[in-house]
């Protein structure tokens, strides 16, 4: 069936879950004045994922809110295991939501033998029975390449502008922490009437960062740095690090996804960073909580609610941030 007739023939619009981020999910159903679906995602006594939906869904057109974020492998299991539910089901359009995409930083093959996992996903969501993809800041936007289902990339970008907009930004200037981000840096340094200066990033290892240089005036400004995510930390306080020592005033963070894995909440306590703002597309840890005032959560639940709508309702999503 084509894409218009399908459309034709949806009934209603419903929203499932995993346990990956309900909170965010209760938000999004906030957004949309619909209650969040009924539906079971327990376990096995031996850990094997058991799902049981618990409404009638036939013909629907489901959303599937579920970042795949820590633990990943848990995250992304439940909701493959949720679509191939929902398409047994017989609904009529299945659009896995995924604010954060899990395994999205293994987009390529750098060296011999290593999987490209990022393609691997794309395949395992398209191939449960996924009609459409919905997700937010990928760590390369390339990877909407990786799907041959339709897919809306939404940005962060609204929310954390809006966030900054408060503060006086005179004398503030953007940074990308590596070349991957001037992008989206230069978008916020467009919008907010900012300069942009960028770090010379080099990635050792998983967990290993080396700094250069920097591009760009930072000395006598108070610098934001953007970035998609904060897994370990390392790049985010290795590039405070540096443009404290090139004189910059005081330093913002601003990161979409909130991973902060190991000991990157350590870090980035001892970094010389004044505010980290960060979204719910994760929940954010026991520990991160630790850093009281400094770290600022913004919720991308309209943002993700409205975009909903759009595709619910076949009406354009690329408006939402070309009217900012
Ligand atoms: C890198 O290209 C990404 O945009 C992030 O900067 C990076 O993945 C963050 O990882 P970590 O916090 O471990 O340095």
């Amino acid at each position: 069936m084509d894409e218009k007739n399908r459309i034709e023939t949806l009934n209603d619009i419903k929203i499932f879950t995993g346990n990956s981020n309900r909170a965010l999910v209760e938000r999004v159903c906030d957004y949309l004045s619909i209650p969040l679906g009924n539906a079971t995602v327990g376990r096995f006594p031996d850990g094997e994922i058991d799902v049981k939906v618990d409404e009638d869904v036939r013909g629907a057109d489901i959303f599937i809110i579920q970042p795949t974020c820590p633990p990943v492998n848990d995250s992304l299991a439940e909701l493959l295991i949720l679509i191939d539910c929902f398409k047994r089901a017989s609904s009529a359009r299945i659009t896995a939501v995924l604010p954060y995409y899990g395994y999205a930083r293994k987009d390529r093959k750098d060296e011999g033998r290593v999987p490209i996992t990022a393609k691997l996903v794309a395949n395992l969501i398209t191939k449960a029975g996924a009609d459409r993809l919905l997700t937010m800041d990928l760590h390369a936007a390339q990877i909407q390449g990786f799907f041959d289902i339709p897919v809306d990339h939404l940005l962060a970008f609204p929310v954390i502008s809006d966030y900054f907009r408060e503060n006086d930004l005179s004398d503030f200037v953007v940074v990308s922490p590596d070349v991957g981000g001037i992008k989206i840096a230069r978008l916020y340094s467009n919008h907010l009437h900012m300069r942009l200066a960028v770090v010379d990033k080099r990635r050792m290892g998983p967990e290993e960062i080396e700094v250069g240089f920097v591009i760009g005036d930072v000395e006598g400004r108070n610098a934001i740095i953007i970035d998609d995510l904060i897994a370990t930390g390392g790049s985010i306080c290795q590039a405070a690090r540096v443009l404290k020592e090139k004189g910059a005033k005081d330093i913002y963070v601003a990161a979409t996804h909130p991973v902060l894995c190991g000991v990157a909440v350590e870090k980035l306590k001892e970094a010389p960073i004044k505010k980290i703002a960060v979204t719910d597309t994760i929940p954010l840890s026991k520990d991160a909580k630790g850093l009281g005032s400094r770290i600022k959560v913004l919720t991308v639940s309209n943002l993700l609610g409205e975009a909903i709508k759009r595709i619910h309702t076949n009406t354009s999503i690329s408006s939402m941030f070309t009217e900012q």
